[in-house]
């Protein structure tokens, strides 16, 4: 049973398996992120109801480019379309919505969609729903390494006064003030981290199942942070 009150105040989620279920199911594989939308929602509207406070997600990585067009574009559609079908109801929900990455590269009609989306939920203070796009742990750490050397260059930080709280506070996590994920979920059997999170991570505790992505329901969430909970987390301590 999952005990009410130690759930995590940050799940991160790998949303991975998309196209291995559209293969299962003889669909193209863009239909395999659409399936992967709807069990989006669904995870969204349960962290919420388990009284989770923080949910990442990686929806595209800086890798992901390599892609077809045609796959991309795809993906970047389906984003628009959940922000036109479901914007009004994070807004009813309290939800507050951040995105991880560097989003000024996607196409200009997903950019507005997620800029009316941070702009209308700006304000809400339920689940903070972060959405990792054009994200890549490597890529984020070396723009809070450039941001240091900027102060260094500019007199206000000496080298070796360069603390890990300052590393932490320049990624795109430090600039909401993210606490470190608890937990990382990652479906489809695949156990790697794929440069998500790489520095949060250092004491997360990860669990892998097996499902694709899209047939990961809130009962498997459940049974993934019953897994998180059976766990004894001692950070390098006895
Ligand atoms: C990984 O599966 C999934 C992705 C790269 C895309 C994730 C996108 C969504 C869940 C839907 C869109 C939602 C938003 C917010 C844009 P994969 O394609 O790597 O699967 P495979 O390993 O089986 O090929």
């Amino acid at each position: 049973m999952l005990d009410m009150d130690r759930i995590p105040r940050h799940v991160a989620i790998i949303m991975d398996g998309n196209g291995r279920w559209a293969k299962a199911h003889g669909v193209p594989r863009v239909a395999g992120h659409n399936a992967g939308m709807k069990a989006m929602k669904k995870i969204v509207d349960h962290s919420d109801k388990l009284g989770v406070e923080y949910l990442t997600v990686y929806a595209f990585s800086t890798e992901n480019w390599k892609r077809s067009v045609e796959e991309v574009g795809g993906i970047f559609k389906l984003l628009v379309k959940y922000v036109q079908s479901d914007l009004k109801g994070l807004i009813d929900n309290n939800v507050h919505v951040n995105i991880l990455g560097d989003y000024s590269a996607i196409p200009e009609d997903a950019r507005k969609s997620l800029e009316k989306t941070l702009a209308k939920t700006s304000a809400n203070d339920g689940l903070k729903f972060n959405i990792a796009i054009n994200y890549g742990s490597r890529d984020e750490i070396r723009r809070s390494v450039t941001e240091l050397c900027r102060m260094v260059k500019d007199g206000q930080l000496e080298p070796e006064d360069v603390t890990e709280e300052m590393i932490g506070a320049h990624l795109f996590t430090g600039h909401e003030d993210i606490p470190d994920p608890e937990v990382v979920i990652r479906t489809s059997g695949e156990e790697r981290l794929s440069n998500f999170l790489m520095w949060q991570c250092a004491y997360s505790e990860f669990v892998f199942v097996d499902e694709f992505w899209p047939d990961f329901t809130p009962e498997r969430y459940e049974k993934a942070l019953e897994i998180y909970q059976s766990r004894d987390r001692r950070f390098g301590g006895r």
